[in-house]
Formats: C-alpha cells, structure tokens, sequence
C-alpha cells in the first residue's frame, strides 16, 4: 500500500522512479516464506536482481522491472552469476533472535557477572540447536558457576571460566538454579543428575578476522570479550554503537554476539536486562579499517565459542 502510494506520489511529482524495497515487495505479491534462511536468501537474490537490472538499464527508468519472479533465480543470469557472486562462505545477514535460538534477555544486576552471562546464553543456544533439549530453548543457569566455581567471582573474569566449568562441571536448567547476583554456597549435589548438561569444549575465533567472527556466528552465538569504557554505552538506546565511543582495550566487558550485517555491524545480547539498549541488544560497527588493531570495541580480540 505504501509503495503503491509512493509510486502515486512519485508519478505525479515527476519525480523518478523507487524501486521498491524487499520488505516492499513481499508486501505487494503478498510473498511469505517458511524460514529466516528462505528470507535471507530470497532478499540477497532480490537484491541482486535489481542490481542487475539497474546495470543493463544505466540508469535509465527503472519502473517495471520488479515482477512477482524478482526474488528468484532466473535464465542466463544463474549461469553467469556462479563466477559473479559474491565469493563468501557466510550469508550477508544473519541473526539467531529473528530463528528464535536466543533465550529471553537477562540482568546481572549489582554483580559484574557478563562473562558468565555471555558464556552461558552462548550454551543456550549451542544445547538447542544441536538439539539436546528436545526442541526447547531452556534457560540455563548462571548462579551455579558463580556459587560452585571458585574462579568465578562479582568482579569480571576471563571468558573461558564459565565455559571451563561447564565442559568439567555441566551446567542445570536455570529454573533449577536460579539466579541471586552474588555468591552462595554451592548447591551442586541438589541438581538431579539427569538434567545436567556437558559442553565438549570451546575453541577461539582467529582474532582480527571479521570473516572468521561471521562464520563462526553462523554456527552458534559466540561469546566475545570487549572493552567498555565511557558512559555512552550504558545510555546506549538504539543504532550502531560506533568506535567512536570505544577503545580496543581493556577488555572488560563480555557479550553473546548473536547476528551481524556484513560490513555494517555485530549484534550483541547484553546482560543488562530488556530495558537497555534495544530492547536488551546493541549493534557495534564493523570497520574494516579496524579489523588489524582488534575491531570496534576490541571485538575480534577475543572470542570463543562452545561445541558438544
Ligand atoms: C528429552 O527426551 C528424552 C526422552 O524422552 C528424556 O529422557 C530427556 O530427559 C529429555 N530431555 C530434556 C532436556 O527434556
Ligand atoms: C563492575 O564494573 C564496573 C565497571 O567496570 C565498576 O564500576 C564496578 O565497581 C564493578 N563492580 C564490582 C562489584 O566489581
Ligand atoms: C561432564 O564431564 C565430566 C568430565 O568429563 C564428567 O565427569 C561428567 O559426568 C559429565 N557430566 C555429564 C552430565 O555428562
Ligand atoms: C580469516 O578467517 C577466514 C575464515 O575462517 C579464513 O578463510 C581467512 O584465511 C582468515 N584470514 C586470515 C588473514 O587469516
Ligand atoms: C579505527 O580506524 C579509524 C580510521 O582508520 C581510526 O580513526 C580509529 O582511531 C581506529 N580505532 C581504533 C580503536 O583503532
């Protein structure tokens, strides 16, 4: 409807043509599809095609070329693209909130616990996605690290302490061992045994490597290290947080990356409940010029990520 009335518009000033956006289009042919995936995939062939169109027309009118086939694959330009496209090994987007693979956004509250946090929401995901939860997203539980792990402490640890634990240790359903904000004594021995929950073990992402952090994002949410510094980041509301704003050290804080826009920005799962930032999540700009010297924020630093 809108783009119909923008077309009006357009028409009646003179104005050139718009060509439509994906979201636009899908509007208009009244297009759904089953999966984020198929989403994906269909709005980068769109894309594509209207880029190609546009080409052959060099800037000429454009009115006329979306058609209900433009998110398809078609005739000759199939064949030409497979040396024409893009070489990656990753999609262009990508976001595990939108599959629903991401547990709900949670709050450390007074204890600087984002470490844990961020490791844990990483094993989340990692248990249903390799389904070992039988189809549920369980919330997993951050007290019992902080209770029985000795290394863990209120005061901001290295990321590889709660992963460690979990590949010794295991780790329980959260509703089992819910979380306080500050060390207890450890109530181990009370978790019924059956729902314990290994992780095999957790490898790093090669650092300074925008390419290695979108493919490893692909697989599962990854836990990432980072620096935080100014006050902008905790009045941080929306938008992409820019560097700008941050250093690439000291890493002192630690959050789940989630999803990314190839060249624009990573998207992170903050610990810092719903209320902050985007409802819960940040972008942080990606910079090529930056990749060397550690990322925005020092996020291709130091990431990790867990496997069974
Ligand atoms: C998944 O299902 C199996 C078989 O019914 C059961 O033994 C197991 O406890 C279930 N696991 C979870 C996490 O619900
Ligand atoms: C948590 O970290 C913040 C910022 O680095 C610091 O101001 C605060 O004192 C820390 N709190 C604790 C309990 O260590
Ligand atoms: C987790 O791993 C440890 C060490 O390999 C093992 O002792 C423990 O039984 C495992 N727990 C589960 C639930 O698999
Ligand atoms: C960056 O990571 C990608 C994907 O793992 C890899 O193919 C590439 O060789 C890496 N680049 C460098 C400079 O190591
Ligand atoms: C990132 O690169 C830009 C431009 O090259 C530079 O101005 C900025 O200081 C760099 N930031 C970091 C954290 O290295």
């Amino acid at each position: 409807m809108i783009w119909v009335l923008l077309t009006i518009v357009n028409l009646i000033l003179g104005k050139s043509y718009r060509v439509p956006s994906f979201d636009d289009f899908l509007q208009k042919y009244e297009k759904h599809y089953e999966s984020t995936e198929e989403y994906m995939l269909r709005k980068r062939i769109y894309e594509e095609n209207v880029k190609y169109i546009k080409n052959i027309n060099n800037g000429e009118n454009d009115e006329g070329i979306i058609n209900w086939f433009s998110d398809t694959e078609v005739g000759s330009r199939k064949e030409k693209k497979v040396s024409e496209e893009r070489v990656a090994s990753y999609p262009p987007e990508w976001d595990w909130t939108l599959m629903e693979a991401v547990t709900e956004v949670k709050n450390e509250r007074g204890c600087n616990s984002s470490y844990i946090f961020a490791a844990v929401g990483a094993v989340e995901s990692l248990l249903y996605l390799q389904g070992k939860t039988n189809g549920t997203l369980y919330e997993m539980s951050e007290q019992v690290i902080l209770d029985c792990d000795k290394k863990a402490t209120c005061k901001g640890e290295d990321i590889a302490v709660p992963l460690d634990f979990m590949q010794s240790m295991g780790t329980v359903i959260e509703a089992f061992y819910p979380y306080e904000g500050n060390s207890y004594r450890c109530q181990f021995d009370l978790m019924p045994p059956d729902l314990l929950f290994n992780i095999s073990g957790y490898r790093q992402i090669q650092p300074n490597n925008y390419t290695a952090l979108y493919e490893a994002i692909t697989i599962n949410p990854v836990v990432v290290f980072m620096n935080i510094g100014s006050e902008d980041f905790f009045s941080y509301e929306a938008g992409v947080y820019g560097e700008d704003l941050c250093q690439a050290s000291p890493l002192n804080h630690a959050m789940l990356a989630v999803g990314y826009s190839e060249g624009e920005f990573i998207k992170f799962k903050n610990s810092w409940g719903p209320n902050w930032g985007m409802e819960g999540y940040v972008l942080i700009e990606v910079n090529s010029a930056n990749e060397s010297k550690g990322g925005t924020c020092g996020i291709l630093k130091y990431g990790l990520t867990p496997y069974l």
